[in-house]
């Protein structure tokens, strides 16, 4: 089972948007990206190249746009905490005309759903002048920036055609987790069979709809604001999240660390402002609830997406337990599913929002 692409990848079938078939292939994306990185004997593996590549890296830099750079965010984490490599992400954009100071041994991640977007392209082409080895992690085999780097790893997500990305979202965290962990030799992390739960539990999430569709009817269709708050991992779901609803549904949205909020955001709380909390992480929840306490008191409408039963007075989804490490890979999805329903009643073009391009091949 290796789950090839085939021409129903690329039709909408019943479904009335590809965003949403998108969001619900989730599960079986991650299964599909299990099997294609299983070696003869079903255990997790890259290419020896790519291993050698970064056990010889004294740093990491990841390098992205968009949805990809959000998800480089959750990789320097996963890369970090798992294999102990030292990680930075850069936007490419920034990083192209204001470069960061260099470790003495580089290796570049350039994560693009596309493989052609001009700002990651750019920076690739830089420091391939300076003579550093890079990996592509690409969702689109023979793209530019999987023909130009040095070693390339496969999303395998099938086409993504919605302008906003899910899919490739979730396959670039499933991706960097099983690069985290192969890289190491002594990994004690069961990775498969984590990453098989989190696959079982993204179709839970999938089968909820009618609680996202009821609660984006209540919070947000009306808004013109919302505020995502979260600490440690899920301050980057925050950030994609806030993305998502953005992109997608028009309404202002911004993602914060929750610990900054008293530091300058909290001033925009008003009463009904929509603040979507996300806990997923044991030693950040009581801190995060205090935060969800605070805006409260100064009137926001709280809906929190977390693992834990808030108080009966919170409108929650709860998300099952999946490990620690791995939770963005499941709390990305409420979040997809909250923006696709408000921008559903807000009557926007889903698939493809204003002034936005599935592939930006300019600077
Ligand atoms: C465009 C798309 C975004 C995407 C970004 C990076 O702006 O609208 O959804 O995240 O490009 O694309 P890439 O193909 O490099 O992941």
């Amino acid at each position: 089972f290796k789950g090839e692409i085939d021409a129903s990848d690329i039709e909408k079938g019943t479904y009335p948007h590809y965003m949403l078939k998108e969001i619900d292939e989730q599960p079986f994306v991650l299964r599909r990206i299990i099997a294609n990185y299983q070696d003869e004997n079903g255990k997790l593996a890259v290419s020896s190249e790519i291993v050698n590549a970064v056990k010889e890296a004294d740093r990491l830099y990841i390098v992205a746009c968009g949805t990809s750079y959000n998800a480089g965010l959750v990789g320097k984490s996963l890369l970090e905490n798992i294999s102990k490599k030292p990680t930075e992400v850069h936007i490419s954009s920034e990083f192209v005309y204001n470069t960061p100071i260099l470790s003495e041994k580089p290796l570049f991640i350039f994560i693009s759903q596309s493989g052609e977007t001009a700002d990651s392209r750019a920076v690739l082409v830089k420091i391939k002048e300076m003579g550093y080895p890079s990996i592509a992690i690409t969702n689109v085999k023979g793209a530019t920036l999987y023909r130009e780097t040095d070693y390339q790893m496969l999303l395998h997500a099938g086409p993504e055609i919605a302008v906003a990305s899910t899919k490739a979202y979730t396959a670039q965290i499933a991706v960097l987790s099983i690069l985290a962990c192969t890289i190491e030799d002594d990994c004690s992390f069961d990775m498969l069979n984590e990453l098989s739960r989190a696959a079982s539990v993204m179709e839970g999430l999938c089968d909820n709809k009618e609680l996202y569709e009821n609660l984006a009817k209540e919070y947000l269709i009306e808004s013109r604001n919302c505020f995502y708050i979260g600490r440690h991992v899920d301050y980057y779901t925050c950030l994609e999240a806030a993305l998502k609803l953005k992109e997608i549904s028009y309404i202002q949205a911004e993602g914060f660390a929750a610990g900054e909020l008293k530091h300058g955001t909290i001033a925009l709380i008003e009463d009904n402002t929509p603040v979507v909390a996300i806990i997923t992480q044991e030693k950040i929840n009581l801190n995060t609830r205090s935060n969800i306490k605070e805006v409260k008191a100064r009137g926001a409408a709280v809906i929190a997406i977390s693992m834990r039963r808030l108080s009966a007075e919170t409108d929650q989804i709860i998300i099952d337990d999946v490990h620690e490490k791995l939770t963005p890979l499941v709390s990305a999805i409420p979040a997809q599913l909250l923006a696709y329903y408000a921008a559903l009643y807000r009557d926007c073009d889903i698939d493809k929002p204003r002034n936005l391009a599935k592939s930006v091949t300019v600077e």
